[in-house]
């Protein structure tokens, strides 16, 4: 165990294991109480009291080819640091994910980014992978904890799962609930986040391959 993940019991890793399991089986796992709910409460504040000026218009690829395209995503995010108890929480909990899930199937996930999103009325982010092109190829495993306490069907924001390939059927509508957590093969799943019609707030994530090339480090944005 290491510092990050110090504070968990990871002795009893049910939820961990449970995950691991559903991804080895179906790509994917849904799971509701997995994130500790103080973290989620914390969490929860710590977003909504975000100054919109904290909060940047997301774009679309990234480095050199970063570009906004509203046509794709109208919702605004802001890197997570782990600089609050709140994300230093999440950011343990994750790295507890991320361990367990390389234990039971080896797939040597090495770090953790992730953004707070915020979705205003009409806001949506249509069909897309996660893991694209050469850009974001190290990006394995795709997370989305959902933080809507208030949430009910008709307010929109689901995020539809599709199976592989361009005209893949819907597998899943996930209603983002509380206290939710996505977890899916990034390169497997095209998803979309329905348009909502209340003001939407998730948490986006990846675990990433070590994707260094020539001894130059990948940079993790
Ligand atoms: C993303 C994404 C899904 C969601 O940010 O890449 O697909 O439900 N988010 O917020
Ligand atoms: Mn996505």
């Amino acid at each position: 165990m290491n510092a990050l993940a110090a504070g968990f019991d990871t002795g009893n890793d049910d939820v961990f294991a449970r995950i691991a399991q559903a991804i080895e089986r179906h790509g994917y796992a849904i799971v509701d109480g997995g994130v500790p709910e103080a973290t989620v409460d914390a969490l929860f504040v710590q977003l909504t009291a975000l100054a919109d000026d904290a909060m940047a218009r997301a774009a679309v690829g990234r480095d050199d080819v970063h570009q906004l395209n509203r046509f794709v995503r109208t919702d605004d995010t802001c890197w997570l640091d782990g600089d609050t108890p709140a994300t230093r929480g999440f950011l343990g909990w994750m790295e507890c994910l991320r361990l367990g899930i390389n234990r039971h199937l080896y797939l040597g996930l090495f770090d953790y980014e992730a953004h707070f999103a915020r979705y205003a009325p009409g806001a949506f982010y249509r069909r897309h992978v996660d893991a694209f092109g050469d850009l974001q190829r190290n990006r394995v495993l795709s997370t989305v904890l959902y933080l809507n306490p208030t949430w009910r069907p008709g307010d929109g924001g689901e995020m539809v799962l599709y199976a592989p390939g361009e005209g893949g059927a819907a597998v899943e509508t996930v209603q983002p609930l509380y206290g939710r957590l996505a977890v899916f093969l990034s390169e497997r799943f095209p998803h979309e986040v329905l348009t909502t019609r209340t003001t939407r707030f998730s948490i986006a994530g990846w675990f990433r391959v070590n994707g260094s090339v020539d001894g130059q480090i990948d940079p993790p944005r």
